[in-house]
């Protein structure tokens, strides 16, 4: 497989630093028993901390080098999580998961607004009835008001768990930290 920029980035450890605390404390909140689905985990930074509290994690990244450090990170820690180097644009999701997370994944640069809204409105069909989809998109009023549009125009109806703003001080940031819940239909 072709090496990526992430593939450099991730020369360095925790390139893009901690998990964010209102990510922390959210899924403290939540049973353990479910399955979390990181598409685009990286070098792991939400995925091995939600493995360490119990959740069972699946982690999808087209960077081989994250995908290599994460695997050994987690022998280390001797936590099991499957991890796959893939394409999330070709991911089919496994049977079994209740949450997918994206976690700074969508961008919608004007290039890439129908591939990337072609992409969620798949994932959000095939999420399960009752599955959360949880995203944290960098603050822009342009790119928030697209996913909005996405979700409102989406076949499904939503309750919305968390919606607010979160700090990322290591970019001197803010990122939009929104979780749905799939509604039973
Ligand atoms: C900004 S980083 C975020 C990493 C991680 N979610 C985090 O918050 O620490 C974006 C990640 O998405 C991965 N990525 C980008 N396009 C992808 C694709 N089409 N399929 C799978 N992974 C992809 C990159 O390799 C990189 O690890």
């Amino acid at each position: 497989m072709s090496t990526t920029i992430y593939d450099q980035h991730y020369q360095s450890l925790d390139y893009f630093g901690k998990p964010y605390p209102e990510l922390v404390d959210f899924f403290k909140r939540l049973d353990r028993d479910q399955t979390i689905l990181d598409l685009g985990c990286g070098q792991g930074r939400d995925l091995l901390f939600l493995a360490k509290l119990g959740f069972n994690m699946i982690g999808v990244d087209l960077s081989t080098v994250g995908i290599e450090q994460v695997k050994r990170r987690a022998n280390q820690l001797k936590l099991h999580i499957s991890l796959e180097v893939a394409d999330i644009y070709n991911y089919i999701i496994p049977p079994g998961v209740d949450i997918i997370l994206m976690d700074s994944m969508l961008h919608f640069y004007k290039n890439n607004i129908q591939k990337e809204t072609e992409l969620v409105n798949s994932l959000l069909d095939q999420l399960k009835n009752g599955g959360f989809f949880c995203n944290c998109l960098l603050k822009g009023k342009r790119r928030e008001m697209i996913l909005k549009d996405i979700i409102e125009k989406s076949r499904f109806e939503w309750n919305i768990i968390y919606d607010d703003y979160i700090d990322y001080p290591d970019n001197n940031s803010e990122y939009h930290f929104l979780v749905l819940e799939k509604r039973w239909t």
